[in-house]
């Protein structure tokens, strides 16, 4: 296993995303929606390092058939409390190309939240395939096939405290 971002860069870079939220939500309260099972990790670091009240929902999706080709997400687990006029930020470990997000987006939009914003660990800008976009982005990384800190090969190394790649 290589280190593509070692834990401390990871820590610093989600203190920093942390600061800018609680700046933007001033006081407020917030919805973190994890998108399990891969956010938890990064959806703890950045929660902890927040001061604002913070409540957690958590939702779980899968590809249809598995197969990336036909892109269609269902629910297996669906939040548990109404989110109608509250401010939502969607949390999730890495953008790929985009259908989870467009998916959930779109879903949760239709629960009328005051708000909804989406914060990734990281971003494969180049795997893109739906028009998407983060409003917090941690890294963006090329197109390689990575793991740890919430992110699994085959549902293993989600506890690696890094994010690596497998040579
Ligand atoms: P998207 O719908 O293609 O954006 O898929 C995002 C999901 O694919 C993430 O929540 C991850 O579970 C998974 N994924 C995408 N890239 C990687 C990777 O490099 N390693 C592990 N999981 C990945
Ligand atoms: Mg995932």
């Amino acid at each position: 296993m290589k280190v593509l971002i070692d834990e401390a860069k990871i820590q610093e870079r989600i203190k920093e995303i942390a600061k800018q939220i609680e700046k933007e939500y001033e006081g407020k309260q917030i919805i973190f929606i994890g998108i399990l099972k891969g956010s938890v990790p990064f959806l703890w670091e950045l929660a902890k390092n927040i001061k604002n009240d913070i409540r957690f929902e958590f939702i779980e999706v899968s590809s249809y058939e598995g197969t990336e080709s036909t892109g269609k997400i269902k629910i297996n687990k669906d939040i548990a409390h109404d989110i109608e006029g509250k401010d939502v930020i969607i949390v999730e470990d890495i953008v790929d190309t985009g259908r989870t997000l467009t998916f959930l987006k779109q879903y949760l939009l239709e629960k009328e939240p005051n708000s909804l914003k989406i914060a990734a660990l990281l971003d494969k800008p180049s795997r893109r395939v739906t028009e998407i976009e983060a409003d917090y982005t941690g890294f963006q990384i090329e197109d390689k096939f990575i793991v740890g800190f919430g992110l699994d090969y085959n549902q293993q190394y989600r506890n690696l405290p890094y994010i690596g790649y497998i040579e």
